[in-house]
């Protein structure tokens, strides 16, 4: 397995918990000698576990020969961020092709689990037969990990994509997951590619379309969450990814739509809807500011505290996070800025004061903005908090709290499409202060 990052050590993890040896190599040691003395370098729930299970199926390495010698799977899983045109950065990619000894024993396959562009496996080919490496299999086999439930992905996925050159590499990489019952999508290369673009980038729709439609419930007096629910329910829609809120970030989202905008553009063809994905997400993250500037006016000397910076819950992963954003923008106003989040505490958000719990954060705020939905916030509308507030005014980014409640607990509220009637409850429960959430 090349690359100790998230999709390389869930992955290996995995493969070892199904009975496979393995072998992790990544080139930085510390990463190495952290995992090497039983660390596990990032947050993932489960992982450490699986790891500690099978401590001795799985090692961690510096050496390419180490890692490549008597393999029968050579996976790729090292990073492809993008670059500053959009194109993905495959250099990871290449050295690792480039790496990969003469003379092997055997007939390995090179797996790509790194998410790349449409034609990179045609290159890859190229590459090990100009490289005389004519006897190493390529295979295309993206993964749909999402954070937080990484494992329990890996175990029971909706669909395994396996894209080969040769029938017979598709079947042997296939025999991996041996165990593991779902759907089979055997392709060719490209397709499987496109696979991991399309659906991501479907899912980025998804949210852009529910953040919109929450942007027009604001303005006609609609609650947001009642009509994801309605359109949830059709049955050719379904109920995921409906969630409205301050817009998508992580590894994969930002990175994959980039990707394929990109991908279509060099292939001739503009992806509009991509292009409106792109433009809603980012003015999503930016309105946060609007609806703190309608109660607060302008936001030069106020303090505003920011509850969770992860993209999202239960992980520690701050890429592309709607956090820094709205950190920076609010800074850009003349805020001053506080954080608060349970596991993510980034060093480079400067001008930003983290604070260790969330009644540091919001002590004589001017406001208070949920930006991840940590379980721990859902619970934060006590008379305590208010009394710690400035002005006890809260931003639910992600629709976490119930409006009414909130609001009946002495708090201004302001939601993502909840207008103000939104989601009635008891008239006893409402008048009661000590309500809880
Ligand atoms: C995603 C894909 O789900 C996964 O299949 C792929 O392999 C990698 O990218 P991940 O980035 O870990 O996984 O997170 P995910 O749970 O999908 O959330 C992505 C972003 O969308 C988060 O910022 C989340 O807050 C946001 N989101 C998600 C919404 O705003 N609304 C929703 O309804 C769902």
């Amino acid at each position: 397995m090349f690359g100790a990052g998230y999709v390389g050590l869930v992955t290996g993890a995995c493969f070892a918990e199904l009975g496979h040896e393995v072998v992790v190599r990544d080139v930085l040691p510390e990463r190495i000698e952290r995992l090497q003395a039983g660390e596990v370098p990032i947050y993932e729930p489960g992982l450490d576990l699986v790891l500690e299970r099978n401590a001795d199926r799985i090692r961690f390495t510096l050496d390419v020969r180490e890692a490549v010698e008597g393999a029968d799977f050579l996976y790729v899983a090292v990073g492809t961020p993008p670059t500053e045109s959009g194109d993905a950065d495959l250099r990871a990619v290449w050295s690792v092709v480039d790496e990969i000894p003469l003379g092997l024993e055997g007939h390995p396959i090179v797996v790509m689990k790194s998410t790349v562009p449409v034609g990179t496996g045609e290159h890859v080919r190229a590459r090990l037969d100009g490289r005389g490496l004519t006897g190493v299999g390529y295979v295309s086999n993206p993964e749909f990990l999402a954070e937080g439930s990484a494992v329990a992905d890996f175990m029971k996925p909706d669909r395994l994509v396996v894209g080969a050159f040769e029938d017979e590499h598709a079947d042997r990489v296939l025999s991996l997951f041996r165990g593991i019952e779902t759907e089979v999508v055997r392709t060719d290369v490209p397709s499987a590619e496109l696979v991991k673009l399309a659906a991501n980038a479907f899912l980025s729709t998804r949210i852009s379309f529910i953040n919109e439609i929450a942007n027009v419930c604001e303005l006609v007096g609609a609650d947001v969450v009642d009509v994801a629910k309605g359109v949830g329910l059709d049955h050719r829609l379904g109920p995921h990814f409906l969630r409205a809120g301050i817009g998508f970030g992580g590894s994969c989202f930002p990175k994959d739509v980039t990707s394929l905008k990109q991908l279509a553009g060099n292939s001739g063809y503009q992806f509009m809807l991509l292009h409106a994905v792109w433009e809603v997400n980012e003015l999503q993250k930016r309105r946060v500011v609007s609806k703190l500037q309608k109660h607060l006016g302008s936001m030069r000397g106020k303090t505003i505290a920011l509850l969770g910076l992860a993209f999202k819950p239960n992980t520690d992963d701050m890429r592309e996070a709607p956090s820094r954003v709205i950190a920076y923008r609010l800074l850009a106003e003349g805020a001053e800025v506080r954080a608060w989040d349970p596991i993510a505490h980034p060093d480079d958000l400067q001008g930003i004061e983290l604070c260790d719990s969330v009644l540091d954060a919001v002590r004589n705020a001017d406001a208070a903005v949920i930006v991840t939905e940590w379980p721990e916030l859902a619970a934060i509308a006590t008379p305590e908090v208010r009394d710690a507030m400035a002005r006890p005014l809260i931003v639910d980014g992600r629709n976490l709290l119930d409006p009414v409640a909130t609001r009946a607990a002495g708090f201004a509220y302001e939601g993502i499409g909840r207008p103000r009637h939104a989601s009635p409850v008891e008239p006893e429960a409402a008048r009661d202060p000590e309500l809880k959430l």
